[in-house]
């Protein structure tokens, strides 16, 4: 997103605002976003709060889980050195809003920070809202979304901050990133989401993401975009780690669309094993898993009552995400999916 364009986007903001920002789990779809694909994340009920009360030529706020402060003026330019590092988020997305005031507040978090459940788009879109930010949920997901890219480097596509931007209570959402159409569908009753923590915190993720998303390009510049190439296609690629990595975001997306015929059926079984079958792609096409994940799934399949579990989001370490029966699974958090970023007051 250009500066221009998210300029004047601002509203009127006088007198203490606040806003909140889901976290997402990606229940199936992962490293698909980035080649127009599928995936179908929900917005939960863990998140970011941001309360601020409007003025002076700074954004201060203060983090209640760290105690640390982001201090970023409005004109500020160098977004990847700012310090403390979460205070980039806050930075970029100052960087594109350009509010006319900045503000004073705080910001109150409930997502386990660094384990993969979108920490940082909860963050980038509730900050966006209390400063002001007016436009459609897309529009404040492509926000949040350049925000993070000038704060990371990282290439990430904008899965997470579309399924923050468009959470539906009781629905998770096939979002097709091509034409960026969401469509939402109801979870089915008797049904529990749980995300485990793998323990293990993401390392290599910016590295190995960009490696990943290069060899999707090059894949796509031999047999046209993935989004609309047959597993035949994948098939035909000489090089066996593009072979690899095309085929899993073609099963992927394959699987995105059948999950969503499971659920509308009420068909956990079938959810499920469609979910222990994207892990295993997750795994061995695309290479993005890592023993501590692989191990926690294995767990989960095991455990009566345990419809289907894979990793969720980039890769290496992070969370699993199970659907099960309710009360299968005592550890995690049992999420339930809430509807997308709003501001709070006023
Ligand atoms: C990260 C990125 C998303 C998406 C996932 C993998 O969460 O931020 O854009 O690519 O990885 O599906």
């Amino acid at each position: 997103m250009s500066v221009a364009l998210a300029a004047g986007r601002q509203g009127d903001v006088t007198g203490r605002v606040s806003a909140f920002a889901p976290a997402r789990v990606n229940l199936i779809g992962d490293h698909t976003d980035y080649t127009g694909g599928l995936a179908c994340p929900m917005a939960v009920d863990l998140g970011t709060t941001v309360t601020l009360d409007p003025g002076g030529d700074a954004v201060r706020l203060v983090s209640d889980a760290t105690g640390t402060a982001a201090d970023v003026p409005l004109d500020v330019a160098d977004v990847a050195s700012v310090t403390p590092p979460w205070a980039r988020y806050v930075a970029g997305v100052v960087a594109l809003l350009r509010p006319p005031a900045g503000g004073t507040g705080v910001v109150a978090s409930t997502v386990p920070l660094g384990a993969g459940l979108s920490s940082s788009a909860s963050l980038e879109l509730a900050v966006a809202l209390a400063l002001g930010f007016a436009g459609t949920p897309l529009d404040l997901a492509r926000l949040g979304q350049a925000a993070e890219h000038l704060a990371t480097g990282t290439p990430t596509g904008l899965l997470d901050q579309v399924a923050s931007a468009c959470g539906r209570a009781g629905h998770a959402m096939v979002v097709d990133f091509t034409t960026l159409d969401v469509d939402h569908v109801p979870l089915p009753d008797g049904v529990e989401v749980v995300v485990v923590d793998s323990g293990q915190r993401r390392e290599l993720a910016t590295t190995a993401y960009a490696e990943r998303r290069a060899q999707c390009a090059a894949a796509a510049d031999l047999i046209g975009p993935l989004a609309t190439a047959t597993e035949a296609d994948a098939e035909s690629l000489a090089d066996p780690v593009l072979r690899r990595r095309a085929r899993h975001v073609v099963t992927e997306n394959a699987r995105v669309r059948a999950f969503a015929t499971a659920l509308r059926a009420g068909d956990a079984v079938e959810a499920g094993r469609l979910m222990l079958a994207s892990h295993a792609s997750l795994a061995t096409d695309f290479e993005v898993s890592v023993p501590a994940l692989d191990g926690r799934v294995g767990e989960l399949r095991q455990t009566p009552g345990v419809y289907g579990a894979r990793m969720t989001g980039g890769g290496f370490g992070g969370c699993v995400v199970a659907l099960t029966e309710p009360g299968a699974v005592r550890a995690g958090w049992h999420v339930r999916a809430v509807a997308g970023a709003a501001r709070l007051v006023p």
